[in-house]
This record gives structure tokens, C-alpha cells and sequence, in this order.
């Protein structure tokens, strides 16, 4: 019984880490495409070719449902692969429906105009292709109006978790903020919308200061997940419990040791 998480790279273990809090008694399929990672700064063709071969692995692996941990791909190919390519009887779901039902404070099936809501001012925190593709802006506009997003495109800040060299990845994240808060010198809420930032999450609200409310995806995916699971039993798949890696097995799995402070060994994909 497994449900499948995948990102570019260890990301999404910060989403895998909060869902298996909240389900314990469901198993995962973790897989990690860390030989193509990081995706942020990939054109929008290729991260579908990626996403669409690394969800198929998980299909492979007995994952019905498989959740894209990643916003990169969420942003970039998610729609284009439930138009055209999942089968009808699997599913594959993104990590922006939750962020923006918790900032729009409504469901994702509520269809009425959009209406005011209590945040003006929001900072996005991305890579520079989910930036690109405007998603989030997009969604946000179907349900809330007057919301001022000024998205901040972070490139560097993967390479940098993903070389486990954090002192980069915060010199990186500082920096990204200055240049946001010349932009919006005052933002009420900051979005963290790429899943390897919550490993920052300190230094995002150091750097933004205390009054900023920083959503995070993490505990708002676990969330959306048990609901959904809750409603939709069947899309446990057969599989069993595993951390896939299209990268060096040894070397992601010390990473993901560290990132964790658990032990977690990954296997070749
Ligand atoms: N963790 C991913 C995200 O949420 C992508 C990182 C990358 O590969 O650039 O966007």
C-alpha cells in the first residue's frame, strides 16, 4: 500500500516527513531524479519529459497517486500531464492547491468569483521556472482579488541545499529577501514555493522579520493529503515502501540522512 512523493532532488522530503507524521499507517515511494536536479532553471518541455518519465517509475513501483513534492514541476507540467497523459485510473496531484486554498481560505472545488481577502501583499519565494510560468499569480486571481504577488526568483538556493553547503544556501536566501524588499518593502505574507526551502524556513523569516507570515507547504500538503485519502481510499496503490534516487544511492542518501536526522537509504531507481 504506497503512495508515490517525487521531486527533482531531497526536497520533498520535507513534504514526505510531514505526511508520514500525519498517515503513519500509509507506506511511500519516495523518488528522487537527482541526476537531473535541480529543474528550476530547465525549460518548461523538459521539466514535463522528467516529471512525466519519473511519475511513470512511480506507476511502476504500484503508486496509483503520486504527489509531485516539487512546485517546479507542479507549475510547469502538472496541467499538461492531466490533460494528456495520466491514465484514468491513476492520479497525479500537485503542491500549490493547498497553499492557496490556506491563503484564500476556501476549497479548491469552490468555484464562486473571487472575493476580497484579509492578505494584500504577498511575497513568492520560487525557483526561476515555476517564476516563469506565472502559476501561482494565476490560480490566485481566480480566487481572491486585490492581492499584490511579487515573486521572487531564487536561483541558486537548490544547488546550494543539494550540495549540503548551507552556509551558501543562506548568504543565497538573505539575499533574495533584500532584493524582494526592494521590490515590496513591506510584505504581510511570504510564500515559500519550492519544497527544498522549508530546510531554510529559519532564515527566510529571520531575513523577512517577525511580523511576515511564512507559509510553508509541508503541514498544508499533509493535510490536503489525509483529506483526500480520507475520500479516496482506492488510490493506495500495491506498492511498498522505498527511496528511489536517479543519482549516487550513497551520496543522497547521506544528504538525506543529514537533512532528516533519520536514517534513510535510497536505492538505485
Ligand atoms: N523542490 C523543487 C520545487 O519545489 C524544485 C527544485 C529544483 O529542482 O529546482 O520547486
Amino acid at each position: 500500500m504506497a503512495v508515490g512523493i517525487f521531486d527533482s532532488g531531497l526536497g520533498g522530503l520535507t513534504i514526505l516527513d510531514a505526511v508520514q507524521a500525519r498517515l503513519p499507517e500509509v507506506d511511500f515511494v519516495y523518488l528522487a531524479d537527482s541526476a537531473n536536479a535541480p529543474y528550476g532553471v530547465r525549460t518548461a518541455d523538459d521539466i514535463y519529459d522528467l516529471t512525466v518519465a519519473a511519475t511513470q517509475r512511480l506507476f511502476d513501483a504500484g503508486c496509483d497517486l503520486v504527489i509531485l513534492a516539487c512546485n517546479t514541476a507542479s507549475a510547469a507540467a502538472l496541467r499538461r500531464m492531466q490533460e494528456g497523459w495520466v491514465p484514468s485510473d491513476k492520479r497525479v496531484l500537485g503542491v500549490f492547491v493547498p497553499l492557496i486554498e490556506a491563503l484564500t481560505e476556501r476549497q479548491w472545488g469552490d468555484n464562486s468569483p473571487p472575493r476580497e481577502v484579509a492578505t494584500k501583499h504577498v511575497a513568492l519565494f520560487a525557483t526561476p521556472a515555476t517564476v516563469a510560468t506565472r502559476a501561482f499569480q494565476r490560480e490566485l486571481a481566480f480566487r481572491a482579488i486585490g492581492v499584490d504577488v511579487e515573486a521572487q526568483a531564487c536561483g541558486g538556493v537548490v544547488d546550494a541545499i543539494e550540495d549540503g553547503d548551507f552556509i551558501l544556501a543562506e548568504a543565497m536566501v538573505r539575499s533574495h529577501v533584500d532584493a524582494l524588499k526592494r521590490k515590496m518593502p513591506t510584505p504581510e505574507a511570504a510564500i515559500l514555493g519550492c519544497t527544498h526551502y522549508p530546510l531554510m524556513q529559519d532564515t527566510f523569516q529571520d531575513a523577512l522579520g517577525a511580523d511576515v507570515q511564512v507559509f510553508s507547504q509541508a503541514g498544508l500538503v499533509a493535510d490536503s493529503l489525509a483529506d483526500y485519502l480520507g475520500r479516496h481510499p482506492d488510490k493506495i496503490g500495491s506498492g511498498t515502501a522505498a527511496f528511489l534516487t536517479t543519482g549516487d544511492p550513497k551520496t543522497v542518501s547521506t544528504r538525506a540522512t543529514q537533512f532528516l536526522r533519520r536514517e534513510i537509504r535510497f536505492e538505485a531507481a
